[in-house]
């Protein structure tokens, strides 16, 4: 019989990223230009269908602003998976993703499943091969961090939804059943 699972997810990330319009997409189908900042953290909750199961989400969208920082172990102590989410067109977001990566092993659930997540897909899908491209994190370097580090990876778009889903179906094909 179908059975449903739910499943806390934690969203981390730099400032601006995408982090909430990226569970604006997942939870709504929706996109706003101009979203504001994230104060705090946002409760959301969205069922995804995997194989035979249902899996129900349980959100925790953390603020990427700096004065946020403290609150984060809050989110993840008891989260069984988290989104790392960086900007593909801004390397300091890169790099503040592979703090959060290290900081998720030394101190969250030993069992968690981490998605690495190159988000804004939308800005160089069409100028990947020119020199001036918006791109400025490969497709490479994402792929080498999550093979180091045991991560999913997917690069994603929360503008046109490239690979939004996937990323919460393959999360919810990593979780055992309760
Ligand atoms: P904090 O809450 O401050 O941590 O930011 P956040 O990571 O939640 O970022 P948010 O979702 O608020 O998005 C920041 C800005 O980037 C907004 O203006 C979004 O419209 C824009 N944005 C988000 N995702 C995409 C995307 O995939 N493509 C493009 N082009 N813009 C995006
Ligand atoms: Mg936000």
């Amino acid at each position: 019989a179908p059975s449903t699972t739910s499943v806390k997810l934690v969203l981390l990330g730099e400032a601006a990223v995408g982090k909430s319009s990226l569970v604006l997409r997942f939870v709504s189908n929706d996109f706003q230009e101009n979203k504001e900042p994230t104060i705090g953290a946002a409760f959301l909750t969205q069922k995804c269908t995997v194989g035979d199961r249902t899996i129900k989400y349980e959100i925790w969208d953390t603020a990427g602003q700096e004065r946020f920082a403290s609150l984060a172990p809050m989110y993840y102590r008891n989260a069984q998976a988290a989104l790392v989410v960086y900007d593909i067109t801004k390397p300091a977001s890169f790099i503040k993703a592979r703090h959060w990566v290290k900081e998720l092993h030394e101190q969250a659930s030993k069992d968690i499943t981490i998605a690495l997540v190159g988000n804004k897909y939308d800005l160089v899908a069409d100028d990947n091969d020119s020199d001036d491209s918006l791109r400025k994190v490969s497709m490479e370097e994402g792929k080498a961090l999550a093979e180091e580090e045991g991560l999913l990876f997917f690069e994603t778009s929360a503008k046109s939804s490239h690979n939004v889903n996937e990323v919460f179906v393959a999360i919810g094909s990593k979780i055992p059943e309760a």
